[in-house]
């Protein structure tokens, strides 16, 4: 029986851990028996065979590359490195020692009562003690500069479930979101899969830096209106994944005027926002409509989440902070279907809510991050190879570009195939985040420790040293 790609790499997700959590080796297991059964006759509706979750992208596929052989320092020393997974790993011991401090806060609160009131009912509003410590975050994160009122505080299960959410309140299937490329890959599923709404790419590129201009906006739509789409908004990351770099204000301002121009939404995924190298350079669309007293805030909503921030993927929390009431009160009701767990919110109410434990974390999380950054960007500059200026994020932007036979999508794989093959490295190609110009990836550098990241730019290097003597080819 043919084994599809697809349930390949679903599997390997669900082993590996997958995107979101810890593998179940249960749910593998299941998962192998269901390969095992012929394939039924009996039908599915149109989203379950639907190929718009986009999982069959060299991005998940360098995942199973990984997850078949993982590096270790000492019992697999020639594995694959994942690079390819934007996770915040340089800040756990912050939280580890937030929790030696707290063990009431690490456990059940107080006790058998706090067991009852964790277990037992949550409306859909979530714990207010909670939104009122996201919003304080929010704020925190922001300098300051911007307010945010906790009533406006929508809690979901991460911010892969606040995307959709809003999709789902924003377009009807069939319409269009604008999304700059390149984009987070995971949009494909987030805001396409079980909404049937369209992405229409705004195509950026290097000449300015990847930057969005009012001409990119004005071409997308009008390409979506030739088509006959309708569209409902422009979804923006800011700080962009895979950019590794913030929206200036001046830009901001210019999208705004884009959506007010055009009657539809704006859509501001700021889940990278504490990981801005330092506060000041992170200008959140919050802040833009500050300035401007507000005026045609009804059209704009924040995404935000600590999977990326506070390095707690598996814990999943997101929210969505909307300055439409309609669209507050309709999140809240679809909420129900992707909530937090009570246990969870009273952990993170306690710890978000110990102002000296933020300052701190805040400050010393953007300064590694930035020590990282530049380590990566230093290392690779040492092996020949240039990256997109950045001042955010988990992650660099790097440019091979001069490394490929033809700028096609076709070399840019190829490339991709043989640094994941022959030096080991599992990097997106700029491909799978829907980049117009071939030859750049995301090189991911917080989700493992110096010493990994030492080997990986040492393999580089001897890759790229190899390059000019022997095509690449590379012996550990
Ligand atoms: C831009 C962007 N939005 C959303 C998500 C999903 O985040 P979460 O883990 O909170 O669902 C990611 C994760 O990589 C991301 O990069």
């Amino acid at each position: 029986m043919a084994l599809a790609l697809e349930s390949l790499i679903g599997l390997c997700r669900v082993l590996s851990g997958g995107v979101h959590g810890s593998g179940s080796p249960l749910l593998a297991r299941k998962l192998v028996m269901t390969i095992e059964v012929e394939q039924p006759s009996v039908e599915l509706s149109k989203v379950a065979v639907s190929e718009t979750h986009g999982e069959d992208s060299p991005y998940f596929a360098g995942w199973k590359a990984y997850d078949e052989d993982p590096y270790h320092e000492s019992s697999n020393p020639s594995g694959v490195i994942q690079m390819g997974l934007a996770e915040n790993q340089v800040s756990f011991d912050l939280l580890e020692e937030y929790l030696k401090h707290h063990p009431r806060e690490a456990s059940w609160g107080k006790g058998a009562s706090g067991f009852r009131e964790n277990a037992l009912f949550q409306d859909y509003h979530g714990l207010q003690s909670f939104r009122n410590a996201m919003a304080s975050f929010m704020e925190q994160v922001r300098g300051e500069r911007a307010k945010f009122d906790p009533d406006r505080v929508v809690l979901t299960a991460g911010a892969t479930a606040a995307n959709e959410l809003l999709t789902f309140i924003l377009a009807n299937p069939g319409d269009a979101l604008l999304v700059p490329t390149p984009y987070y890959p995971g949009f494909d599923r987030d805001l396409r899969w079980r909404t049937g709404v369209n992405i229409v790419p705004v195509h950026c590129d290097s000449s300015n830096n990847f930057q969005v201009t009012p001409k990119a906006l004005d071409a997308a739509y009008s390409k979506a209106e030739a088509m006959n789409i309708k569209v409902r908004g422009v979804l923006i990351t800011n700080p962009s994944n895979p950019l590794g770099a913030t929206i200036q204000r001046s830009v901001l301002g210019e999208i705004l005027d884009f959506v007010t121009r055009k009657n539809i939404h704006l859509v501001s995924d700021e889940i990278y926002s504490g990981s801005a190298f330092s506060s000041t350079e992170f200008v959140s669309i919050a802040e833009v409509l500050e300035a401007r007293d507000y005026k045609d805030s009804e059209r704009v909503h924040i995404v935000y989440s600590l999977s990326k921030d506070l390095g707690l993927p598996g814990f999943r929390v997101g929210t969505i902070y909307s300055y439409n009431d309609k669209v507050v009160t309709t999140a809240r009701r679809m909420s129900s279907f992707t909530l937090i767990s009570s246990q969870t919110q009273q952990l993170l109410a306690s710890m978000l809510s110990d102002k000296s434990f933020t300052q701190n974390y805040i400050k010393t999380n953007r300064e590694r991050l930035k020590k990282r950054y530049q380590a990566i960007i230093e290392g690779l500059r040492n092996a020949g190879i240039d990256c997109l200026e950045g001042n955010a994020g988990l992650f660099c932007w790097m440019n091979l570009s001069p490394l490929l036979e033809k700028p096609t999508r076709e070399c840019e794989l190829d490339l991709w195939n043989t640094i994941l093959q022959k030096v080991k490295l599992n990097i997106s190609p700029g491909s799978s985040c829907h980049c117009s110009e071939p030859g750049w990836f995301r090189v991911c550098f917080a989700n493992m420790s110096e010493q990994t990241l030492e080997v990986a730019l040492t393999r580089i290097h001897q890759f790229m040293e190899g390059r000019k003597t022997n095509g690449g080819n590379l012996n550990f």
